[in-house]
């Protein structure tokens, strides 16, 4: 059997956080033969609910997990780990944007940040707590050890969420679905791009000759789900939260299949679709050798693909220009 892979989770004891552990601990994430250590992070007044799912994990009696750490110490929790997966903050209420938690939540990256650079050097890391472009961007900002091609922020569940639109619209399974890319920002101003996905292979744009239904509703729909999603239980996401930070730490662990890609905010610079650099922004992304990445070239893009690209680049400017007190040296 292989070396145990380490998986850091902050925010353990919250509701992605118990969506999640269990799925890791019993190989759904790295598969049935790989072994995983946890170390899970949260505040101290959660640590009394955090040893509660840590009784579950034992009692789960898993064969794949070697090993748990659960502290309130980001040093401990982090030490050497493979991926770190920053869950932790708050999430928003009805009737927020995911930008209105910027103040709240992005100070607890500054730290973690400079945690992950102290004590993790092989980390890759996914960042899920909103707004998670920019957050990932002030954890990155501290972490001069790290090099900009290890940082993730979570942009999978709107692509899950487009492909089951889709797949929905023309009456197939999911699966048929693929180049689904989310553009920009994990917020109302990303663009789920439906002129370049394909369903059974066919450009989505035949198989869905309905324009209007694909600019006026499947968009607006995949945008705001996250919001429709609280609305209806009161809470926002989290087992379809907890299911695309896995889907997205496995695409960049495995080399992609095919000719098909996925949608991960990477760092912006150097990409040839002329984002600002430096921006944490999602592009169609293909997993090279499980570790390094590269951005699918070439994909055309229209007046409107660009006027919305450009836009959601706009947003994250903004969103860094509200933290740039938070930011730290390594950008
Ligand atoms: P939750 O409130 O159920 O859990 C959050 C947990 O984080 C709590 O247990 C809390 O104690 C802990 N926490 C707070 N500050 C911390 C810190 N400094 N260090 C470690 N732990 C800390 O919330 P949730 O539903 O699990 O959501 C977590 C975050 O994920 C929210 O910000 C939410 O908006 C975000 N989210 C993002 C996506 C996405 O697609 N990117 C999807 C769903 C949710
Ligand atoms: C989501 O997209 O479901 C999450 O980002 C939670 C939210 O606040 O919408």
């Amino acid at each position: 059997m292989s070396q145990p892979i380490k998986v850091a989770i902050t925010g353990a004891a919250g509701q992605i956080g118990y969506a999640m552990l269990f799925r890791i601990a019993s190989g759904g994430l790295f598969g049935p033969d790989q072994p995983v250590t946890l170390g899970l992070l949260e505040i101290t007044p959660a640590l009394g609910a955090l040893n509660g799912t840590l009784m579950e994990l034992e009692d789960c009696a898993f064969p794949l997990l070697h090993g748990v750490t659960a502290t309130d110490q980001a040093e401990e929790a982090f030490a050497d780990a493979d991926w770190v997966i920053l869950v932790g903050g708050l999430p928003r209420k009805e009737g927020m944007s995911r930008a209105d938690l910027i103040r709240a939540n992005g100070p607890i990256f500054t730290g973690q940040g400079q945690a992950i650079n102290a004590v993790a050097p092989r980390a890759r890391v996914l960042v899920v707590a909103n707004p998670c472009n920019t957050n990932c961007l002030i954890a990155r900002s501290h972490a001069p050890n790290l090099p900009a091609d290890r940082w993730f922020a979570m942009t999978r569940l709107d692509e899950n969420r487009a492909k089951a639109q889709l797949a929905a619209k023309a009456g197939v399974n999911v699966g048929e679905v693929s180049r689904m890319t989310i553009w920009g920002n994990h917020s109302d101003t990303q663009y789920p791009d439906y002129k370049n996905a394909l369903i059974s292979g066919r450009p989505a744009t035949e198989v869905i000759p309905d324009h209007s239904w694909l600019a006026e509703t499947f968009i607006p729909t995949v945008a705001k789900r996250g919001g429709a999603v609280i609305k209806a239980r009161g809470a926002s996401s989290a087992a379809s939260a907890a299911n695309a930070a896995l889907d997205s730490v496995r695409s960049a662990s495995f080399p992609t299949k095919g000719e098909d890609w996925h949608s991960v905010a990477v760092v912006s610079d150097g990409n040839p679709y002329g984002v600002p650099g430096g921006l944490m922004y999602s592009f169609p992304i293909r997993s090279i050798d499980g570790q390094a990445w590269s951005i699918v070239p070439d994909l055309p893009l229209d007046g409107d693909a660009r006027s919305r690209i450009d836009a959601s680049a706009r947003e994250l400017e903004q969103e860094r220009e509200a933290v740039k007190d938070l930011l730290g040296p390594a950008l």
